[in-house]
């Protein structure tokens, strides 16, 4: 099968995965609306090019809190990534190193901050942080992140409790006794059964905004909020000294008939201005979708299913060549719409699609 595009990778994982992994990675919370709406919501925009604009030089490269990019596209964190593949969180590692993005990596990993390390090489890469009910464990992760060179830490914020995903409770999908949560390895020993609920288990439902300040204290690097969908809430991240949002409904998997991130990026992107960066995930298939959401205030984007279906079907390079299509998808979107590198990309190169 040639793979031209993220769904042509879509459909091979699909054969490729058994049913309960698949479910996992492709699902989410109730009937699945919001992962619906986080694809259609693509659709009520169309793009404004210009033309007669020099585009014999253009480039997708971009800086995210200071550290360059290839391409304005990172792999979201995504928990037991050795489900998908053995290679797992190496592979992403890999894969996202050779194309010139960072690594980002789940506190629910199968592999550690260290080893991943290892394989990103020179690539950057940003910790996602699930926050344990105990402090001390918490500060431990922090630190094993930080001691392997992780640069920032993301902290997701829409996970105080888990949504009810049915295709995993159907399946019964749960983490095959060989892998295990790394960054616990050592202070958790016997977790029993991982499956989402009891792992959702290990996030302290209690955390508020004031919280911010001891994250700040003992993680010693940059914090980007994920998972805010409100101008209101992107303005509290601000005020709490984080240097960046992730607007984002989990992929659909929380809070099932939540707002569509592409439709709350306007509002946290003119809520912040120029105070904080902003980033955005949630049903980016295409190059086009980043361009659409660059112009709606996006600094980068990032991919969660299409690394996943990169992965599974083959490994690093599969990965890597996600990357790549989205890169040359972009790389045509700019150069069509006359714009020579993602900065130049704003909203008035956008339009509301005509109703109907
Ligand atoms: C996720 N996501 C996620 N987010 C996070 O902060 N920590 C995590 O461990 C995970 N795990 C996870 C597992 C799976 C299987 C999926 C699909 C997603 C959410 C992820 O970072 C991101 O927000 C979405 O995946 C973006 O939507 P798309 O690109 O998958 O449409
Ligand atoms: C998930 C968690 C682990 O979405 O973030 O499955």
């Amino acid at each position: 099968m040639e793979l031209l595009n993220v769904w042509d990778y879509e459909r091979l994982a699909e054969e490729t995965l058994d049913e309960a992994a698949f479910g996992y990675f492709a699902g989410g919370a109730g009937d699945e609306h919001t992962i619906r709406a986080n694809l259609e919501a693509f659709g009520r925009w169309r793009l404004r090019p210009r033309v007669l604009v020099d585009v014999g030089e253009v480039t997708t490269a971009t800086t995210v809190l200071g550290t360059k990019l290839s391409l304005p596209v990172i792999p979201a964190p995504v928990a037991y990534q050795r489900m998908a593949h053995p290679d797992g969180e190496l592979a992403v590692a890999r894969g996202a190193a050779a194309a010139g993005t960072i690594m980002c990596l789940s506190t629910f990993a199968t592999t550690s901050p260290a080893e991943v390390a290892g394989a990103a090489g020179e690539g950057g890469r940003w910790f996602q942080l699930y926050w344990h009910p105990d402090r001390g464990l918490t500060k431990g992760v922090l630190d094993q992140a930080r001691e392997a060179g992780f640069s920032a830490v993301m902290f997701t914020v829409d996970l105080p409790v888990l949504g009810r995903r049915e295709r995993d409770l159907r399946t019964g999908f749960e983490l095959k006794p060989d892998y295990r949560m790394e960054v616990y390895a050592s202070a958790l020993r016997d977790l029993g059964v991982i499956t989402p609920e009891s792992a959702a288990r290990l996030v302290d439902p209690r955390l508020t905004w004031r919280d911010l300040e001891w994250l700040h204290e003992n993680a010693g690097l940059p914090v980007i909020a994920k998972g805010v969908l409100t101008a209101e809430d992107a303005l509290l991240a601000a005020e709490h000294g984080c240097a960046a949002v992730v607007v984002s409904n989990h992929g659909g998997r929380q809070l099932d008939r939540a707002v569509a991130s592409l439709d709350a990026l306007p509002e946290v992107a003119d809520a912040v201005g120029d105070r904080i960066e902003v980033l955005m995930d949630g049903g980016i298939r295409r190059g086009a979708d980043v361009a659409i959401a660059l112009a709606l205030g996006a600094r980068a984007v990032l991919v969660g299913r299409p690394v996943i279906w990169g992965l599974a079907t083959r490994g690093a390079d599969g990965v890597q060549h996600v990357f790549e299509l989205l890169r040359d998808e972009l790389l045509l979107a700019l150069a069509l719409l006359g714009c020579a590198s993602p900065d130049e990309v704003g909203r008035a190169h956008v339009a509301p699609a005509p109703r109907g």
